[in-house]
């Protein structure tokens, strides 16, 4: 099955409860992005949003340039019905983050929890990090999590790559600065504890007199 049809099941026969990633909120993720950007109009995507509660608690607090992306369409639909009206303030993008058409230069944060760690083939990664670079603006943020060094191997049926902040820092490569990095265990609906690690990273600005 390939990763759309994969994820497209998931969220067409489980509700957010029964997955092992639900969160009521995610708080490391609302607090790091508060603290990261400069103002409620700063553009922020959520890279394999879900169903998650992120979008709806960023709206509530008054940011309007949010972007959630992810490759489930059923996951999109339910998260739009969930806003009801209020998801006319969000764009939505349907599709692969390695490969969808992203605007260039035009984020100043880039949110992604429990994604990247299913890249497990290193040319999957290289071409997040592709999307990634293009994507921000210089000097814009990235708030990662992903499973930590004793993080499950496995999640959703799906094989998984675990980081502690050395590592995922060396993923993202020098142009990368490591701002901060956390873990934190996170209870699964099922009662089960997962090892998370969260780390916020800045994209180094442009360098004035280097080559683009
Ligand atoms: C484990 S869930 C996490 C959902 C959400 N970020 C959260 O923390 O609740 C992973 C999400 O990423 C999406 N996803 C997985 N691989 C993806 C890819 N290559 N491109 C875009 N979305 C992807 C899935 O559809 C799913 O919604």
């Amino acid at each position: 099955m390939d990763t759309q049809a994969h994820w497209e099941h998931i969220y067409e026969t489980k509700s957010p409860e029964e997955t092992s990633w639900y969160q009521p909120h995610l708080e490391i993720s609302i607090d790091w992005i508060s603290a990261a950007v400069k103002g409620l109009s700063s553009s922020i995507i959520d890279v394999g949003g879900g169903e998650s509660t992120l979008a709806d608690d960023l709206l509530a607090a008054g940011y309007r340039n949010l972007t959630v992306l992810d490759v489930a369409g059923a996951a999109i639909k339910k998260f739009q019905e969930r806003l009801g009206p209020a998801a006319q303030s969000v764009h939505w993008l349907k599709g692969e983050v390695t490969t969808v058409a992203l605007p260039a230069h035009a984020y100043d944060l880039w949110h992604d929890r429990a994604v990247f760690h299913f890249l497990t083939e290193p040319q999957r990664r290289v071409a997040y990090l592709r999307q990634l670079v293009s994507a921000l603006k210089p000097g814009g943020q990235v708030v990662m999590a992903t499973f930590g060094p004793q993080g499950p191997e496995k999640c959703s049926g799906l094989n998984t790559k675990r980081y502690d902040a050395e590592s995922l820092h060396y993923e993202l490569g020098p142009e990368f600065h490591l701002v901060r990095s956390s873990v934190a265990m996170h209870q699964t609906p099922m009662g089960t504890m997962q090892q998370f690690l969260y780390c916020q990273f800045s994209l180094n600005p442009v360098q004035e007199g280097s080559t683009p």
